[in-house]
């Protein structure tokens, strides 16, 4: 039978159009877009082309868009940028408890560099409490950082609400759009965000490639000192192959985004209805507005490892909460934030994408209730009290 891959919050394959724009780059047009020669002027001119096609996708201005290395060091520059650049007098930083680790450990950075650190509590759904942050803002931090969607359950933050509250406190508002950007509308003409942070393999780019947008007026102190590439806020010579990537990439994931997150919610719907009939005591976590691609349920009884291991050999690729800590056994730090972990048992996550079809879906709806059946904790021990005795 054909593997399933349900893993697409973790990365997706490549638009094949992106893969076919970036090979003259990788290729005859290897220019360094530092160089005078007609060999930099290509290169420039790609990446600039790049810039472009980006900025109009998001409604930002191209002087607004940094290429980086990855959304983790997206989040980095914008984080730790915003905090090195702010006085010390205002410099408490702020975040959810549910962000990514790239933002949420790059608070804790700046907390061990002095600055004190305001962690949002979230409620059972994973939504961010606003009266918390009003609070938080009160004191003028140095930046405010609260993710667009979530990664490993996909509840959608009021990006809006929390954006025009920090407009009016005068604080500066980062937010991790890297799942967001191509299943649901991001635009920061739209958004009152000064920072926001893309990575292009989650949506059909290249890996190794991210974006920061940075609003005209934003201040950030750099992070990397070099050739004052991208502002001086990301020196090494630029990946020129990864932005033209990016770029086809998200100009095919915008264009395709109405339908395409209709029908994935949709199959996300269909698989969720299919497992909460099958599988007793499953819970789906996170509500309300969700990201179409995400589906996290938790399962009581289970043994997290084993499940995983078994749905592996059967061939549905699935993740335990965020990729970055599959194999880790420490309960999410996501699901503890909504009070959704289990004394024992496995939460999965199933993370649908371009190439997800009915039928990988019916027949995750077959085999995940039978894996979770084998690796149930009390058959397992009946089965070892039956071979002992
Ligand atoms: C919400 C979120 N932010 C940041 C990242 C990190 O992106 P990258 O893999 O480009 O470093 C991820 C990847 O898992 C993510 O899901």
């Amino acid at each position: 039978v054909q593997p399933v891959y349900l893993d697409h919050a973790a990365t997706t394959p490549l638009w094949p159009e992106a893969r076919e724009a970036m090979l003259p780059y990788l290729g005859e047009r290897f220019g360094n877009p530092s160089s005078s020669h007609r060999w930099g002027r290509d290169a420039r001119s790609a990446l600039e082309d790049a810039r472009d096609r980006v900025a109009r996708v998001l409604g930002a201005q191209r002087s607004e868009i940094i290429f980086t290395a990855s959304g983790t060091e997206s989040d980095n520059i914008a984080v730790l940028g915003a905090w090195r650049s702010c006085p010390r007098e205002r410099a408490a930083v702020v975040c959810s408890a549910v962000e990514h680790k790239a933002a949420l450990l790059a608070t804790k950075a700046a907390h061990r560099e002095g600055a004190p650190l305001v962690i949002l509590g979230v409620d059972d759904e994973g939504r961010v409490d606003l009266s918390l942050l009003d609070e938080a803002l009160a004191s003028r931090p140095a930046v405010v950082t609260v993710m667009w969607g979530n990664n490993e359950v996909g509840t959608v933050q009021p990006v809006a609400e929390i954006g025009a509250r920090c407009l009016a406190a005068g604080v500066p508002f980062h937010t991790d759009a890297v799942q967001a950007f191509g299943k649901v509308r991001v635009r920061v003409d739209e958004t009152p965000c000064d920072l926001l942070a893309l990575s292009a393999h989650k949506f059909g780019g290249p890996k190794g490639i991210g974006i920061l947008y940075i609003r005209e007026g934003t201040v950030l102190e750099a992070l990397e000192h070099g050739g004052g590439q991208e502002h001086h806020l990301r020196p090494g010579t630029e990946n020129v192959a990864g932005a033209v990537g990016l770029a086809v990439a998200a100009e095919k994931s915008v264009m395709a985004l109405d339908a395409e997150s209709a029908r994935l919610a949709a199959l996300r719907d269909s698989l969720e209805h299919s497992l909460r009939e099958a599988v007793p005591g499953l819970v789906v976590n996170g509500g309300g507005a969700r990201l179409p691609h995400i589906s996290n349920v938790s399962i009581p009884g289970v043994d997290q490892d084993a499940l995983l291991v078994s749905l592996d050999l059967e061939g549905i690729a699935v993740s335990v909460a965020s990729a970055c800590q599959s194999g880790a056994t420490a309960p999410s730090h996501v699901l503890s934030a909504m009070g959704r972990v289990l004394p024992q048992g496995a939460s999965i996550r199933v993370s649908l994408g371009r190439t997800t079809t009915a039928a990988d879906i019916e027949r995750a709806a077959q085999v995940i209730p039978h894996v979770v059946a084998r690796t149930s904790i009390t058959a397992r021990t009946s089965l070892a009290a039956s071979i002992a005795s």
